[in-house]
């Protein structure tokens, strides 16, 4: 199994030998974040920097302590407090950040597309953490990670996405990753919040949340991106809740062993129930530990690491 890219941009670009190598060098990170000493002497002399132009609570936190239990340094910058506020563009600040030499560069940004540009422009290392409504390719990876430690294998898992799909970075990259490696994904949500061409996204489609919980393994239920949303595609949350919301009755439905995930931040009462958020299906909090040992593994392959070293 190999790697060859410095860059993680979309996980469009990566085959399925590659998802599933980034699957397997995430499990020997795994277990560094279980020892007393969480820290390992790989990345050390390496810089990371974190550029976070749009809020974040765990992929910042999980990127930033990805690196330093590689003992890489890491650099945090957020659009709040930076000179983008006096005016100063993404590519100006990008070029100035390179110029102090980093090994590589985490980017959120409101909008598609600038990760790839910035791969492209920089001979640093770039990874994606989330471009507008176009890709979260680590969020997919971890997810994908969790679904194959929980079940052992993807191939032929059943997994239901549900919600806002049409304005979720998220949904796209766990799509794009999961019919490349074998799972059969079904999206359920109204018609205001699918987006155009998913006929062409190899996925079922449902209107209806409550028929295809009886056969999914995994439900993932998404937020709706109120941030990204700048009119009205349902009546209200009540009414969203009561047609997409996943509630006890819902969990009832579920099959045996079939789990609940969320990439977080929930929204609460909305599309997801404090019941089924902290349940016993509920795999949410392990997708969040998840997360750090996938960031370790992607920070170390796009520096250089080897797939086969130790
Ligand atoms: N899942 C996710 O991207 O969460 P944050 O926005 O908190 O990073």
């Amino acid at each position: 199994m190999s790697w060859a890219h410095k860059d993680l941009i979309a996980i469009q670009d990566l085959s399925r030998d590659e998802i599933l190598t980034i699957l397997e060098a995430s499990t020997s990170f795994k277990e560094i974040s279980r020892r007393d000493i969480k820290k390992v002497p790989t990345l050390r002399g390496k810089t990371v920097v974190l550029l976070f132009y749009e809020a974040s609570t765990r992929t910042r936190l999980s990127f930033e302590l990805a690196a330093k239990r590689l003992s890489a340094d890491t650099v945090a910058l957020s659009a709040s407090g930076s000179s983008f506020q006096k005016g100063e563009t993404i590519m100006d600040a990008a070029l100035n950040v390179l110029a102090m030499a980093p090994d590589c560069i985490v980017i959120r940004y409101p909008h598609a597309g600038l990760p790839q540009k910035l791969a492209r422009e920089l001979p640093c290392s770039v990874i994606n953490a989330g471009d507008g409504t176009h890709e979260h390719p680590t969020q997919a990876l971890l997810d994908m990670y969790s679904m194959k430690e929980r079940f052992g294998s993807l191939e032929g898992l059943r997994v239901a996405i549900v919600g806002d799909i049409r304005h979720s970075r998220v949904a796209r990259s766990n799509v794009y990753g999961l019919t490349k490696v074998g799972a059969h994904v079904t999206v359920v949500a109204p018609d205001t919040l699918l987006p155009p061409g998913i006929r062409g996204w190899g996925v079922e489609v449902s209107r209806e949340l409550d028929p295809v919980l009886k056969d999914a393994d995994v439900v993932m239920m998404l937020r709706v991106q109120k941030e990204r949303i700048d009119e009205q595609f349902f009546p209200d949350e009540r009414e969203y809740a009561y047609f997409y919301g996943l509630n006890r009755r819902r969990v009832d439905l579920m099959k045996e062993g079939a789990v609940i995930m969320h990439p977080g931040p929930m929204n609460r009462g909305v599309e997801i129930t404090h019941d089924a958020a902290d349940g016993d299906r509920s795999i949410i909090l392990n997708q969040v530990e998840n997360g750090v040992a996938v960031r370790m593994a992607l920070l170390y392959l796009s520096m250089g690491g080897n797939v086969d070293a130790d």
